[in-house]
């Protein structure tokens, strides 16, 4: 592993195994009707495309035919469903908690960490955070970017972040064991120079990299919806975030679906309907027994 200071103070960003590096980049045929596509020269499809479409500056997945967040306001929505759907801001104000694992399905847009760790930096003396994430259609650059338009004054993409993921996508292109990206940072204003945010990505399939995970206390379950992607709601999947869960463990997701409540209660979460974000009638959030 090597260690790259960038250039924004307090960023630190970490390469994992190096391999020959060589760029795949192929312009887009749908380029100017803002689809933007990225493939790779290996054959394994899941690392062959992504296809996106920005539709009132939010990403839609043309695989999935979904959105990546909320057309009614991305940055409010995962406040609403995941920052306080798990009560997160409890756990970081907890003097008693030095670390807190995250555990997300579906790394998307990144939004998610942003407005986490947005929250974990205006915190006094927060907890260590490890938000642990996973990715199987890297995004490009051009719409990460289109993230800061989306919402701007927020902390979103810095250059050298986009760089980094950037580089690591074509690296995981060119291998599939070359999976995972690393960042650290630290916090603005805590007493405790040790009190960092460290995220860590694997990218590659849901169930290849679940494998991988710590045990989590909380979940942001955000992989579209479980009708256009049965891969990421399947009982095996379910069974992985239940071997990866410890008592407490807490969940949250956009979805109300039935089937899902049942396989979460099977499984021994105790689960809730909440009020879902903006026009959505409902939501689950749930604790492991
Ligand atoms: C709703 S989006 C996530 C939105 C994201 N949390 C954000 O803040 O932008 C769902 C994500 O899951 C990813 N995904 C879907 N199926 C997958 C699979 N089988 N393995 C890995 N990732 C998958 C998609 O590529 C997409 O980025």
């Amino acid at each position: 592993m090597r260690h790259n200071k960038f250039a924004k103070k307090g960023v630190r960003i970490s390469f994992f195994p190096l391999v020959k590096r060589e760029s795949v980049s192929l312009p887009s045929p749908f380029h100017h009707l803002g689809i933007w596509e990225v493939r790779s020269r290996s054959m394994d499809p899941m690392r062959t495309e992504a296809k996106i479409v920005l539709q009132e500056g939010v990403p839609v997945s043309l695989h999935y035919d979904d959105v990546y967040f909320s057309k009614e306001g991305g940055w409010e929505e995962s406040k609403y469903v995941f920052l306080e759907g798990n009560r997160i801001p409890e756990a970081f104000s907890k003097k008693e908690i030095s670390q807190i694992q995250i555990g997300e399905l579906g790394f998307g847009t990144g939004l998610n960490f942003f407005v986490t760790l947005d929250h974990w930096q205006r915190i006094n003396d927060p907890p260590s955070v490890h938000f642990v994430s996973l990715e199987g259609f890297p995004l490009p650059s051009e719409i990460l970017h289109s993230l800061n338009l989306s919402f701007p004054g927020k902390p979103l993409w810095t250059e050298a972040l986009q760089e980094s993921y950037t580089e690591q996508r074509k690296r995981w292109n060119l291998d599939a064991n070359d999976m995972i990206w690393k960042v650290q940072i630290p916090h603005q204003k805590s007493p405790n120079p040790q009190t960092t945010f460290t995220l860590t990505l694997y990218l590659g399939d849901v169930l290849e990299c679940l494998e991988l995970f710590p045990k989590i206390d909380f979940w942001y379950l955000d992989g579209f919806s479980p009708n256009k992607n049965p891969n990421m709601w399947s009982p095996e999947t379910l069974s992985q975030i239940r071997i990866h869960s410890k008592k407490g463990t807490r969940f949250s997701t956009f979805t109300a679906a039935g089937f899902i409540r049942r396989n979460l209660e099977s499984l021994g979460f105790f689960v809730q309907k909440q009020k879902g974000f903006g026009k959505k009638r409902e939501m689950l959030t749930g604790v492991l027994l």
